[in-house]
């Protein structure tokens, strides 16, 4: 499948979860076995040539798309999660949420100074989520290159964002107009 036939698999919801917002379901690609096949495909094309340590995504969408693609690079997967999931020592990132601040966490021995690490998630919106991804690898040594996602929403500003953080961005498919 091309990115266009995977894109036509992700569903529109409209005034989701409130009114005026168009959200994005990708729930619909990832149980179409062709379409999310050839996501994984598509982004380990792209990524193939970086050789990287490992793999990292963000919970939840990002662990969905990071760690088959992980598996697609022959190397490792490390999970972001939201806090108090994880059971050894951990560092913490706070980030802003539309409404109020949440928290991610990453266990302190997942990421070894000088790893090159591939961040993945299924979204960029804002580019809240990735940029405080980025800061716990980069807190513990890693070397954050690039981002990949599934779906970008350029008029939230994300790619801008991440790039004056120095995070390169590829994005399989764009919604305009969000
Ligand atoms: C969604 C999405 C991205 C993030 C993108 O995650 O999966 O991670 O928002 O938004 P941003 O670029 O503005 O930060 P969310 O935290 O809603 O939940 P989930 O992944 O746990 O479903
Ligand atoms: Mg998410």
């Amino acid at each position: 499948m091309n990115l266009d036939q995977i894109k036509a698999t992700i569903t529109t919801v409209p005034d989701y979860p409130k009114p005026g917002i168009q959200f994005r379901d990708v729930t619909t690609l990832m149980q179409h076995d062709a379409a999310f096949k050839a996501c994984i495909h598509h982004l380990a094309a792209r990524f193939d040539d970086l050789k990287v340590d490992k793999v990292a995504g963000t919970e939840a969408r990002g662990f969905v798309f990071g760690a088959p693609l992980a598996m697609a690079l022959s190397v490792g997967f490390v999970p972001i999660r939201k806090a108090n999931k994880l059971p050894r020592a951990v560092i913490r990132q706070e980030y802003e949420l539309e409404y109020g601040k949440d928290m991610l966490e990453l266990h302190r021995d997942a990421v070894q100074p000088g790893d090159r690490i591939l961040l993945i998630d299924d979204l960029l919106a804002t580019g809240g989520t990735m940029l405080a991804t980025a800061a716990l690898v980069r807190q513990l040594g890693g070397v954050v290159e690039d981002a990949g996602f599934v779906v970008d929403l350029p008029a939230l500003g994300g790619r801008a964002r991440l790039q004056e953080a120095g995070i390169r961005c590829h994005t399989l498919c764009q919604f305009e107009g969000d």
